[in-house]
């Protein structure tokens, strides 16, 4: 009796180690309102991302996002500013024009970028 117990304490023990560097290979999603970017995508990503838009629109964080909500914080995964959702569209289109017409240049991630039309302006024109 007192073997077998012994047995199940430390099988327990193993499962729950298994179970804890289960969690730690694939951590919660961070991101709550992800529709485009992959849902576990880092921390170091996501910021490099935004950065890129915000550089290629010349425009501030708040053009796309809540700077201040009802409690007077930022609410990043809100989509309340309708700019938010273009931008997704804009991201698909990107991302399609990239696979559809680039495939065969693999070892460039994004031939066409944010910044190809827009270049620092947030309404790129045809001239
Ligand atoms: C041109 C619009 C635009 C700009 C500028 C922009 N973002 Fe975003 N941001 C987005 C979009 C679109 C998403 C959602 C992407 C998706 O659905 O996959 C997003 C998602 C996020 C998220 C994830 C929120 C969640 O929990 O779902 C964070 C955090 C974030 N942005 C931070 C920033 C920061 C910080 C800046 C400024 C450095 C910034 N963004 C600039 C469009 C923008
Ligand atoms: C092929 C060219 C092209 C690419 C690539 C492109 N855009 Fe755009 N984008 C435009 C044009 C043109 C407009 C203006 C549309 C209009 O005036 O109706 C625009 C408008 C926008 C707007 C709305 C701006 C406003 O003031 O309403 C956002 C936000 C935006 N783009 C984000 C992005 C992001 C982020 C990327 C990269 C993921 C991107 N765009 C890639 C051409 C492009």
């Amino acid at each position: 009796m007192m073997a077998s117990k012994k047995i199940y304490v430390i099988a327990g023990f193993f499962i729950f180690m298994l179970i804890a560097l289960a969690a730690m290979d694939h951590p919660k999603d961070q991101f709550k309102n992800l529709q485009v970017l992959p849902k576990n995508i880092s921390e170091d990503s996501l910021y490099d991302v935004m950065e890129g838009y915000k550089h290629a629109l010349g425009v501030g964080c708040g053009f796309c996002h809540v700077m201040k909500d009802a409690q007077g914080k930022e609410d990043y995964a809100s989509d309340a500013i309708p700019h938010k959702d273009t931008c997704r569209s804009m991201m698909r289109m990107t991302m399609d024009i990239n696979k559809r017409y680039f495939a065969s240049d693999a070892k460039y991630i994004e031939r066409v970028s944010c910044n190809t039309c827009h270049k620092g302006r947030s309404e790129p024109t045809s001239n």
